[in-house]
């Protein structure tokens, strides 16, 4: 159904009238969105190690964190190469200010996931208390945010969707 916001302003209409069936997939399927479920649990599991290692002191918790935020980076750049292929190479999706919301807050996460896995690479596990934890802390929020702008690219812009015709 036409969005009656976009069908009233000439500015959001053109925007709408630009694909946004996704580039990056497989049978229609976006790979970015099949990928993001990996650093958004890992990133939340960094949190909960960090958060163990400060209840228990035990050093098993402090490398599961550190191994937990390493894949959650790494994984976070890998989605967010098929993210960033979509936004420059779909018009739909690179007109819309929303992807960009998304791709900045994308951004942010994956910097501070970089430090924190970086800091804990060359530290030893006294760098968690409290520097790591915080920083574990932000990732979960700038998750949630990420994940929440994501979210709305899908549902309220309906990008990616494959319409039938056919019902
Ligand atoms: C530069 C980095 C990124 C860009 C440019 C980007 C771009 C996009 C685009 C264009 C979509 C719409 C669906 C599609 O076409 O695939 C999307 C969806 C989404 N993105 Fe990203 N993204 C980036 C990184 C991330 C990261 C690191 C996360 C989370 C860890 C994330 C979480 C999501 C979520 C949750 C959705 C909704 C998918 C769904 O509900 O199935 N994105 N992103």
């Amino acid at each position: 159904m036409a969005n009656p916001v976009e069908e009233n302003n000439p500015v959001l209409s053109q925007v709408a009238e630009k694909g946004t069936q996704s580039l990056v997939a497989v049978a229609g399927h976006p790979i970015h969105a099949m990928m993001v479920a990996f650093p958004i649990a890992l990133t939340m599991a960094t949190l909960g190690s960090d958060v163990f290692f400060w209840w228990s002191g035990d050093p098993f918790w402090a490398r599961a964190s550190l191994w937990a935020c390493g894949a959650a980076f790494w994984l976070g750049v890998a989605a967010g190469l098929a993210g960033t292929a979509e936004l420059l190479f779909v018009p739909g999706i690179r007109n819309r200010a929303a992807s960009w919301t998304h791709a900045v807050a994308a951004m942010m996460l994956l910097s501070i996931l970089g430090m924190n896995w970086g800091l804990r690479l060359y530290a030893d596990e006294s760098v968690i208390l409290p520097l790591g934890i915080a920083l574990s802390g932000l990732s979960a929020v700038f998750v949630g945010i990420a994940g929440w702008h994501g979210g709305k690219l899908v549902f309220d812009h309906g990008i990616g969707l494959m319409i039938s015709s056919n019902g």
